[in-house]
């Protein structure tokens, strides 16, 4: 059963004209990161943090020194959270996508990650959907910047526009930057394969992103889940096939036939 799905997989990159990936955190849970609504998540075990995730942005907009507060706070949950995801390693999982990005065989990474994990294990073009705590945004100009710790000297920091800068991090209820969604419905509409790996597909706008491509592509766009465990998109038939599993242990059996010569 898996091993012919595995194949099924296989078959489908290897035929493919512009493949896609679409990932959530259960690719980084097997490089030590929690993700949100597994069994162990950060939301399912904390509602109090998932709460206060909900009201980050407002906190960023009516107090910017609060916000950083919180954000860099070694003893908050998120401020130690945020600190643990720039120390994690990439695992056999976000290998594998970057090994089928540079042979050719899929064209970019939608991720809602903002572990850079995907950047960190060699992936080229990937799309950042939920932003990365690696970097700072201006609310004002929207310029982007690396996140450099000496920038904090002085909080709120500031861009040289003068606005406050923010970590390039989309909180519940702000909106994805428009270059971001730009790219990346752009990618939706290209592509003939998606392969959609660790999400429970509940977040919109992304969850919207596997709809929008059967909607518009019909039968024609194949789309393939990677799932510890089903999701909407598999029980509403928006998927064509789950392998369900640990994606550290699936993609490079996946890979691996795709890599292979003749
Ligand atoms: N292999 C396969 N699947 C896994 C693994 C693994 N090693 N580990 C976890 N999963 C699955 C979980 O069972 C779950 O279905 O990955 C999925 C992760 O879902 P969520 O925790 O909801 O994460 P995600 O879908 O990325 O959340 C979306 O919600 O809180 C916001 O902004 C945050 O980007 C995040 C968004």
């Amino acid at each position: 059963m898996m091993g012919d799905l595995i194949l099924r997989a296989a078959n489908d990159l290897k035929n493919s004209q512009h493949a896609i990936v679409l990932t959530g955190a259960g690719m980084s849970t097997e490089s030590g990161l929690r993700d949100f609504r597994g069994p162990k998540g950060l939301w399912t075990t904390n509602k109090e943090a998932e709460t206060k995730a909900y009201e980050r942005y407002d906190l960023f907009l009516r107090d910017p020194r609060a916000y950083w507060e919180e954000m860099l706070g070694k003893e908050d949950a998120h401020g130690a959270f945020y600190n643990d995801l720039r120390k994690a390693e990439p695992n056999a999982g976000h290998y594998a996508l970057a090994n089928l990005e540079e042979a050719g065989v899929i064209k970019c990474v939608i991720t809602q990650n903002i572990d850079g994990l995907h950047p960190k294990a060699g992936s080229k073009n990937v799309i950042e959907f939920h932003g990365s705590v690696n970097k700072l945004r201006c609310a004002s100009c929207g310029s982007r910047s690396g996140f450099e710790e000496d920038a904090m000297e002085t909080l709120p920091p500031l861009c040289h526009c003068g606005g406050f800068l923010k970590l390039d991090v989309v909180h519940f209820k702000e909106p994805i930057p428009l270059d971001v969604m730009g790219k990346a419905e752009d990618e939706v509409e290209k592509c003939d394969v998606m392969l959609i790996c660790g999400t429970s597909a509940v977040v919109y706008p992304f969850a919207g992103l596997p709809r929008a491509a059967r909607m518009s592509h019909g039968s024609g766009t194949v789309i393939i889940e990677v799932n510890a465990e089903p999701t909407p998109l598999t029980n509403d038939g928006i998927s064509d096939y789950l392998l369900q599993g640990k994606l550290g242990e699936i993609l490079p059996k996946i890979v691996e036939p795709v890599l292979k010569r003749g």
